[in-house]
Formats: C-alpha cells, structure tokens, sequence
C-alpha cells in the first residue's frame, strides 16, 4: 500500500489566493448583476509591450522553419539572454555576476518554491512576517516548518521576524540563529523596502554565521528612491552568502508568459560543495528550459525600445498606486508602501480582523483585497491593495472605498 507525503497533510488549507479566487467566484456566482474589481493577487492588467510582441512573432516564425527551428533550450538557458541579464540588471550596478551563474527559469514563484529542494530538511528557515506564502509552503512540503498551530497560525520551526508598523517593517535578526534567510525587497506584500546599508547588515550577518538568503527581487523595477538596493549584489560579501531570484512578470507583464531567473554565484559554497553545480544538477535533472519564443522575449525587455515601453508600464501601476495611497490617506486610513513597490499595506480600520474586511469590503463595495492575515500572523490588521488593475478599476474601486 503506497503512503503519501505526510508533510502535504500537515499545510493548513489551501493556497491563499487559490482560497480567495474560491470566496470571489462563490459572492459572484450568487451576485451575478455587481461589478466586482479585483485588486487582491498581483496580476498585471497591461498588454505584452510591442517590442516583446514583435521579438515572440519572430520567434515564432523561425519555430516553423526547420532551418531556425529549436527544440530543447540548453540547461541553464539561452546565451542571448543571460548576456542581456548581465549587461543590463547587473553590470551597470557593479555587481559581479557572470553568465554561466544565472539559471534561466519559468519563474520567481517555482524558483523560489525549489530553491530549499538543495538545503538538507534540519536547515532552520527564517522568514519575514508577513511573508509571500510560497516560502513558507515549499518548505513545509518539504518537512522543514514542524507542526502547524491553527490558533497561533505559526509554525513551530520556523523563525518569524515580525515586520510590522512599530519597526518601520524592517526584520531584526533574530534571537535563533537561522540556516536560510527569505528577503524579499521591495516587499511583498507590504511594499515596503530596507535602505542598502540595511541590506549590508543582513550579508554580514549571513557570512558570519554562515547562513544563506534566498533574495527575491520580484519588484525592483517599481524602486523610486535612490537608496533601495535593487539587487543584493550591490553589497559586499553577498556573492558568498546570497541567491537571488528574479522575475519578468511585474517588470515586463509575462504572468501569463512565465519566465524569470536564479542566481547563484559560484563562490557560494557549503564546505567544498559548491552550490551552483547543486542547482545545476537539479535544473539539469527536473527542468527542460523555458520555451525559445519566451527566452527572446525576455530579450526584448532589454532592449532600448523594450527598455522604454516598459518604463511607461511601470509609471502607469505606479500612478495607480499613487492614487491608491493618497485615495485612502484623504479618507483617513492609515496606509504603507506604494513609493518603490506596486502594492499598498493598509491598517484595517479599528479591531476589525483582516478577513472580516475582506468580507466587509467584498460585500458593501464589490472591492477584492488581500486579507493581511493570509499573510502571516503579524499580518493581523492589515489589508493589502495591488496597483495591477487598470487605471479605470482603480480609481472606481477607491470611490466605492472612501463611499463606504
Ligand atoms: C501576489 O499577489 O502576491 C503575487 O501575484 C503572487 C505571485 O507573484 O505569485
């Protein structure tokens, strides 16, 4: 009799958004005259910009000519496209990250789902509270959180370092000395962010006592102020301590396209195991590429017209979250984020719990939100609004809010 992964049992419910998209559809189902705009999962509302449509066109025909054709992608990922990665996200910052250390992907969220799979299961985690769930779920699939407390909606061996109002949402090292360390900046879902100096603290504290962060840098491009580090290779040591995973979803609208990528600088190693060739074996082993025609337009992105399409697309979610946030402020909410990321953390007005304004909300306004809660426990009184919708839903959804 075959046995099933005992670890899956163990996950409370389902996945958060999985869970809101069930409580959206069943409210729609039973109202199908209201208008409900969605501003809860961070997907993006904008076309593919021209120059990524015109290189995925090229692409395409060349797929249908067996001179230009291409099966699969070689392992760690087209060569046109690393370049472009290097030449654009990391040259021009000063960071030292070579070609053959990026790992072309499907995506920050399988990435950053499959990163553990390299750790051994006794590594301790330590996440950020609140914290994008798939940090945590990937590593509970794998055995590493414990046992789940549904009052305390904490697991037992797992770290959490609370980001909340009080300490300007940036984590304290915590007491627990921690294997693997989530940072994800700008932050979702606060949308909050740590200076460079900040992040430095956090490498040198990595390297001494010997712990790797796992740095998602999903929303980098959404950074307005000039001390936000987009990358962590921007400080000194990280190449020793860091991985980092990137996306084109939120830069370059690809949620529905998929691709992204991981770094792992070939200094990071464990004794004499280096764990670039680790995760080169594991993508080798598990992974077939991401498509051709997807690989060139993620190429697109880095080109001059690609580069300035997608600026435009930044400014207008960014104006989207300018008008949130100033929209909830007049109405005297009290909100955070929004200034170098696309999402916005509101406070929920006095005691109500997070969820219950996600039914309050979804009930008087038709407005969907992400209940804070979702999140992680510290996540309790807060609320998160996405800037993906268009600028339209927006501005309607924010009239229903302040209507309220
Ligand atoms: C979110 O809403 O937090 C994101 O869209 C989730 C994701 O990028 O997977």
């Amino acid at each position: 009799m075959f046995q099933i992964n005992e670890h899956y049992q163990a996950l409370p419910g389902s996945y958060l958004f999985s869970t809101i998209a069930a409580k959206v559809a069943a409210y729609t189902n039973a109202n199908p005259d209201k208008q409900v705009i969605r501003l809860g999962i961070g997907d993006v509302t904008q076309p593919i910009a021209p120059a990524v449509i015109e290189a995925l066109h090229q692409a395409v025909d060349e797929m249908a000519d067996a001179s230009t054709f291409h099966g699969y992608a070689p392992d760690l990922g087209y060569a046109f496209l690393r370049s472009a990665i290097v030449q654009n996200d990391y040259r021009p910052r000063g960071c030292e990250i070579r070609e053959d250390e990026i790992f072309i992907s499907d995506g920050a969220k399988s990435d950053s789902g499959n990163i553990q799979e390299i750790f051994d299961t006794r590594c301790k985690v330590a996440v950020t509270d609140p914290v994008y769930p798939v940090y945590i779920d990937a590593n509970a699939m794998a055995g590493r959180c414990g046992t789940y407390d549904t009052v305390t909606q904490t697991w037992s061996n797992v770290i959490y370092m609370p980001c909340v109002r009080e300490n300007g949402f940036v984590p304290d090292f915590p007491k627990e000395e921690p294997d693997l360390i989530y940072l994800c900046i700008p932050n979702n879902p606060t949308g909050t962010t740590i200076t460079k100096a900040q992040l430095q603290g956090w490498v040198d504290y990595a390297n001494k006592i010997g712990a790797v962060i796992l740095y998602d840098a999903a929303y980098e491009s959404y950074i307005t102020e000039p001390d936000v580090p987009h990358s962590i290779y921007e400080c000194e040591g990280a190449r020793t301590c860091a991985i980092e995973i990137r996306s084109f979803s939120k830069n370059a609208g690809f949620t529905g396209l998929r691709l992204g990528f991981t770094v792992v600088p070939k200094d990071l190693v464990c004794g004499t195991v280096s764990l670039h060739a680790m995760w080169a074996r594991r993508h080798g082993t598990k992974y077939n590429g991401a498509p051709y025609i997807i690989q060139r337009a993620g190429e697109a992105v880095y080109t001059e017209e690609g580069k300035a399409q997608l600026q435009e697309q930044v400014a207008y979610y960014m104006r989207n979250a300018g008008l949130i946030k100033k929209g909830l402020q007049d109405a005297g909410y009290e909100v955070f984020g929004g200034v170098n990321a696309p999402y916005i953390w509101m406070k929920t007005p006095g005691t109500m719990g997070s969820w219950e304004f996600f039914d309050d909300l979804l009930e008087r306004a038709q407005v969907v939100g992400t209940p804070g809660a979702g999140f992680g426990p510290s996540g309790e009184g807060y609320f998160r609004l996405t800037a993906f919708g268009s600028y339209e839903n927006t501005a309607a959804a924010l009239q229903r809010i302040r209507a309220l």
